[in-house]
């Protein structure tokens, strides 16, 4: 049980934000996404400002630090596990996070039917599951399909932000994204999170795994048939990702 004005500490890197006093927490789930799809981001933050989602968000470390960090950001964070996606709703629900929401979903399925063309600032997706099993390759999340839907749904400019700690699956990463993005890879820590950004990535750096980061800058496309064309021709995520 957390109290009012505890910082909470996980793996012993502390997540930003206070716990506040009962009475200032907010409700950061979104139980059901709407029907028919699209999301109306403005009528579910009830303001206009950049949006922010994280894709396999996890227990919400990154949504959340980010949204203390930046107000005037809103953010979304979605993960397919329900289990995750509570732990994460109760840290912002506990911050007062009237900025973030938080969603079970498949991160394709959202892109594809929740999002509206450039409707989002920044994505980001730290260590998607390898599944290493090779009857599991299907579940990859990074697609090529998957890639163009994003660029589709950021704005002009917008960027992706990826991680992985599985050298295969940065191969994979360095071999598609750049068709679509501007690649800049970033070997060392983010600055605002030196000892790690995610769950994962605290896990990881205490194995001693090397972790892979990049940000993507979305390039621009006279003709929507490009990324159709990209969508079907890049290279399919079937390779092995066993260690
Ligand atoms: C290795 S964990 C990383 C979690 C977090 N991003 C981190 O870095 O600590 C991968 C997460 O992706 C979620 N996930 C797997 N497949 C997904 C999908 N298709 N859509 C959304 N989330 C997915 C899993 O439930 C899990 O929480």
């Amino acid at each position: 049980m957390n109290r009012p004005g505890e910082i909470e500490v996980e793996f012993g890197v502390p997540i930003p934000g206070r716990i506040l006093p009962r009475e200032a927490w907010v409700q950061t789930a979104v139980k059901r996404l709407p029907e028919p799809p699209p999301l109306d981001l403005q009528r579910l933050f009830g303001r206009h400002a950049p949006v922010v989602v994280d894709i396999g968000c996890g227990n919400g470390r990154f949504v959340v630090a980010n949204a203390v960090r930046h107000p005037e950001h809103d953010h979304i964070g979605i993960d397919i596990l329900p289990v995750v996606i509570r732990y994460a709703t109760r840290r912002g629900n506990q911050r007062g996070l009237s900025n973030t929401r938080f969603a079970v979903c498949g991160g394709f399925e959202f892109v594809t039917r929740w999002l509206s063309p450039q409707s989002t600032r920044e994505f980001h997706i730290y260590h998607p599951q390898p599944f290493k099993d090779a009857a599991q390759r299907e579940r990859r999340l990074l697609t090529p399909e998957f890639l163009v839907a994003v660029h589709r749904a950021l704005e002009p400019q917008g960027r992706l932000f990826l991680q992985t700690d599985n050298p295969r699956y940065w191969r994979y990463f360095q071999m598609v994204v750049p068709a679509l993005f501007d690649f800049a890879a970033h070997p060392q820590p983010w600055p605002e999170d030196p000892r790690g950004r995610t769950r994962r990535e605290i896990i990881a750096r205490s194995k001693r795994l090397r972790v892979y980061r990049a940000t993507a800058t979305a390039r621009y496309f006279a003709d929507a048939a490009q990324l159709e064309e990209l969508a079907r021709t890049l290279p399919r995520p079937d390779f092995d990702a066993a260690d």
